[in-house]
């Protein structure tokens, strides 16, 4: 399998608590993560809350300078490139975040919110751009006439296909979801899963799949890392993984299985029971 993502013993570490009289301490989000992600592969991030997955996304996004490290893409290091070379690889490397209402421009059309990225990268006319809209919207399962419309007139997994349809308008090879289905009820859950699935297959795309949620990542994921305060602790097939682990934390939280928040769980109740009633 052709690798599109390396990862040598990456670090991130923050410095927190810094004041003028008080040395602060180092958290150590990411401390020494080393994996690769073929083409056209899931790779399933899981651990729980604060163990460092966010941080880890953001890192190989170069949304932060790593601390020590290294990141290959596509076989070139891109660990010290500047932000002028980064230009272009931010198209083939996107991100999806939990919630779209916070990133998507709430006064903006659909149409200008998937147009922007065209104009930032100063491709296509006028012209061109708006039928490539169109056509990410009907490949997002949207209709064409959302362009016209607002953010605010979507539901959560309709918001969430926008933000998968921006993320893929430059036609990205590796796509970093950070719980993107996290904040959606169970069925809504499963058709952005489809979608991602879909698009995975169409576009060859691999993805870095992040979730507390480990019926999630088991059923998206080819393989699965498991994160543990900032560190590895077993990476393997989700046969493997789910079926025999072999690190001691990876059977704990198995065995935990926190398929939902129960909190999230009610509020999911609560919602679908209202959604029938309507
Ligand atoms: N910018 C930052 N400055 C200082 N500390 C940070 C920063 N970002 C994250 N951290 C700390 O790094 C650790 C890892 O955070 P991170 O958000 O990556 O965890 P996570 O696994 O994504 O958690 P969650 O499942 O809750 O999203 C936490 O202790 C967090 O407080
Ligand atoms: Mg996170």
């Amino acid at each position: 399998m052709e690798e599109i993502l390396r990862v040598e013993n990456l670090k991130q570490h923050f410095v927190s608590g810094k004041g003028i009289l008080k040395k602060g301490y180092v958290v150590k989000a990411v401390d020494g993560v080393s994996f690769s992600v073929a083409r056209g592969e899931t790779l399933g991030l899981v651990g729980e809350s604060g163990c460092g997955k966010s941080t880890l996304g953001r890192t190989i996004l170069k949304l932060y300078e790593p601390t020590e490290g290294k990141i290959f893409f596509e076989g070139n290091d891109i660990t010290a490139i500047s932000a002028k070379q980064m230009r272009p690889l931010r198209k083939e490397m996107q991100i999806v975040f939990q919630d779209p209402m916070e990133s998507l421009n709430q006064r903006h059309t659909i149409g200008m919110i998937l147009e922007e990225p065209y104009i930032i990268h100063n491709v296509g006319t006028t012209a061109e751009r708006r039928e490539w809209v169109k056509e990410l919207l009907v490949k997002v399962g949207l209709p064409k006439s959302s362009a016209e419309r607002y953010p605010h007139e979507f539901s959560g997994g309709q918001r969430q296909r926008i933000g998968i349809a921006r993320a893929i308008a430059l036609k990205p090879k590796l796509l970093i979801c950070d719980e993107s289905v996290s904040a959606l009820d169970v069925s809504v859950q499963a058709q952005i899963l489809n979608l991602l699935l879909k698009l995975q297959k169409e576009m060859n795309l691999a993805i870095i799949f992040i979730s507390h949620d480990l019926s999630v990542v088991k059923h998206i994921s080819d393989r699965v890392a498991v994160m543990y305060f900032g560190k590895l602790v077993e990476l393997g097939s989700v046969q493997e993984i789910y079926d025999s682990p072999q690190a001691e934390y990876t059977r704990k939280l198995l065995s935990a299985i926190p398929i939902t928040h129960p909190r999230d769980r009610i509020r999911k109740k609560s919602k679908q029971f209202t959604e029938h009633v309507a």
